[in-house]
């Protein structure tokens, strides 16, 4: 079948083999039924992908539904939702029962399995800062894992899925620790001056997850519309002596100091790309958005090969025009 209606990017290639499943029960019957322990692809909304070409093999797609409160106290409650849970209405579910931490994370495309794979940040609050554990489907050992914060690895769009364990898991469920009393953060970005437009008297989660809803929704191309993937680099880090030079050059770079890191800079990419000249760049069907130069695009028919060639030509320009190497977030495969 054509995968192009299971990635944000809306490409068209074909999978071999697919099957959806809705409990563990399943997956286990499918990957039998199939003669397989190693799927080629495992995937939930599909919003962080690049599919280069046809895929051999088996594409399974999580559909794992269910929310439930593990545990309660006068502070905290534990949630775990099926990793085939829809990412914002889970959000909104927690945020109109006042349950917070979750609320920066507003508008994210696609599922609760994927959100620890690359600790899915934005707006000042990363995955975890909020999780808890998550059960997973040990493919060789045909076993199921409860795996603690400790052994996630999570760094900055990085865990240990992405790394030591590439592959190894199916994440069927992932319960996060969300808090009773409310600490905003609204120092990020224009969250500030968008809650004032708003005229929010009485701050609180849901107003600074509709001013999230409106900031995203301004810059971010919606899939629907325009096929894209979100950010398509990381954000690169550099030593601060390397940002002070470039600062020389070129007074206006942004960048942004790390937590408990005072030699290194994270330098904003799409500031980078923009400067380069490459924002609203288009060829053919795919291009870079005219928003968020962080953001590539496919107009209808780009293929996955021509949006990673364009990837590459953007490497390649910042590294002439900066010495700074990006480095792809988007999964390719
Ligand atoms: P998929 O694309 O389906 O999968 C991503 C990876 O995870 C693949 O390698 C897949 O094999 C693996 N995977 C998925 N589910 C499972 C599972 N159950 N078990 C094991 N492996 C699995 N990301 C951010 O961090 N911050 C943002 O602000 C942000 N904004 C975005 C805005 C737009 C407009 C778009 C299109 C994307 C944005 N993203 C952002 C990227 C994306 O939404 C997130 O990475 C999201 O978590 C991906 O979820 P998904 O279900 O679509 O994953
Ligand atoms: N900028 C430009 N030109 C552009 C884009 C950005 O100059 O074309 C500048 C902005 O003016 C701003 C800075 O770059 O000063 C940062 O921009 P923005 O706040 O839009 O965020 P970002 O760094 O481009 C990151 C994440 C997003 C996340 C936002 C908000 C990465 C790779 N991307 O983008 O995540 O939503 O911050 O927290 O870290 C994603 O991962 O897919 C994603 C969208």
């Amino acid at each position: 079948i054509s995968l192009k209606p299971y990635n944000t990017f809306g490409i068209d290639v074909m999978a071999e083999q697919f099957a959806g499943f809705e409990s563990q029960a399943e997956l286990v019957y499918i990957l039998e039924q199939a003669k397989t322990t190693t799927p080629t692809l495992v995937l939930g909304g599909g919003s962080n992908i690049l599919l280069t070409k046809d895929v051999q093999g088996l594409v399974l797609k999580n559909e794992i539904k269910g929310i439930k409160i593990l545990e309660e106290t006068d502070d905290y409650v534990l949630v775990q939702a099926g990793a085939g849970e829809i990412w914002h209405p889970f959000v909104r579910k927690c945020i109109e029962k006042n349950y917070s931490g979750i609320e920066n994370l507003s508008l994210i495309p696609g599922c609760v399995g994927a959100s620890p794979m690359q600790n899915i940040g934005a707006y000042g609050v990363e995955i975890k800062d909020i999780f808890y554990s998550l059960d997973a489907y040990h493919l060789q050992d045909k076993r199921v894992d409860t795996i603690k914060k400790e052994d996630c690895n999570f760094g900055y769009r990085e865990s240990a899925f992405k790394r030591k364990w590439k592959g190894e898991y199916i994440i069927l469920n992932v319960t996060y620790k969300l808090s009773k009393h409310p600490q905003f953060h609204v120092e990020y970005g224009a969250i500030k001056e968008e809650l004032e437009k708003m005229q929010i008297d009485n701050l609180s989660i849901k107003a600074i997850s509709d001013a999230i809803i409106n900031i995203r929704s301004s810059k971010l191309p919606d899939p629907k519309i325009i096929g894209n993937a979100g950010s398509f680099f990381k954000n690169p880090t550099i030593e601060k002596t390397q940002f002070e030079k470039l600062k020389s050059v070129f007074p206006h770079i942004k960048g942004f100091t790390i937590e408990g890191n005072i030699d290194k800079i994270k330098v904003a990419a799409g500031w980078l790309i923009e400067q380069a000249g490459w924002k609203g760049f288009r060829e053919k069907d795919y291009g870079v958005h005219k928003n968020q130069a962080l953001v590539l695009v496919n107009y209808g028919s780009a293929t996955g090969a021509q949006v990673f060639d364009l990837s590459t030509r953007i490497i390649h320009s910042i590294e002439d025009k900066f010495g700074i190497t990006l480095e792809r977030e988007v999964n390719i495969l």
